[in-house]
């Protein structure tokens, strides 16, 4: 399994950061052949997409089409092409993913699918460029809202999910809300994260 974390939180060291490296664990403790990358996105130069289209009009028949913006994402690309297994992690700001993780996901939206679905998702009608299965886990923290208050308060995991659905043709397999950490403690949810990470050695199914 080649595994790939991305956090999306500017802070290394934070709840996001911990309990996505749980479910790094979590993973590795049931496959032996685990090669891991952790991404900090906050260590990596990632410019706003422009919206010129040039990827999304691309017709290449590469897994992935050439962005016009020359930055980190150049590498990150090889990154995310060589995974089979992906941990996406981010606290909620106002509701949402990170303003870096947002960055990110425009990023691979149009570089990795075509738009050429049928059926419209929230992010449009992209369908993944590459026939490459992958699968993922989601993890999203926030300070104050608890898990009770999902529903209302984290529209992160929704559109991560479908981005990636629709971008890298990865099914999440699983998520989790570690709601309420600032006063929970991130502790709270090691043993969750940990079984999350667990669920991606699982056979694919
Ligand atoms: C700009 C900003 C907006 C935030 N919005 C929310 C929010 O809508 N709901 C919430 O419960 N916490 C919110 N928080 C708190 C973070 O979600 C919380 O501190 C999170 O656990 C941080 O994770 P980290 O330690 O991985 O950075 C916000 C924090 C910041 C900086």
């Amino acid at each position: 399994m080649n595994l790939l974390a991305i956090v999306g939180s500017p802070r290394k060291g934070g709840a996001t950061y911990l309990l996505v490296g749980k479910a790094i664990e979590g993973a590795k403790s049931k496959s032996r052949e685990c090669i891991t990358k952790k991404i900090n996105l906050i260590d990596y130069d990632i410019k706003f997409c422009k919206n010129c289209l040039v990827c999304r009009d691309s017709k290449t028949k590469d897994p992935v089409a050439k962005c016009s913006i020359r930055d980190d994402m150049d590498y990150l690309t090889n990154d995310i092409l060589a995974a089979d297994s992906l941990v996406f992690g981010t606290p909620v700001h106002m509701g949402f993913a990170t303003a870096m993780m947002m960055a990110f996901l425009e990023r691979i939206c149009w570089t990795f699918a075509k738009p050429e679905r049928k059926i419209l998702t929230i992010s449009g009608c992209p369908l993944p460029r590459s026939d490459k299965k992958r699968k993922a886990v989601i993890i999203v923290t926030s300070g104050v809202v608890p898990p009770i208050y999902e529903k209302f308060c984290n529209e992160a995991t929704p559109l991560i999910k479908d981005t990636i659905k629709c971008s890298l043709n990865a099914k999440t397999i699983g998520d989790m809300f570690a709601g309420d950490i600032e006063h929970r403690g991130t502790e709270h949810y090691f043993g969750k994260a940990f079984n999350l990470g667990k669920k991606l050695s699982e056979p694919y199914c």
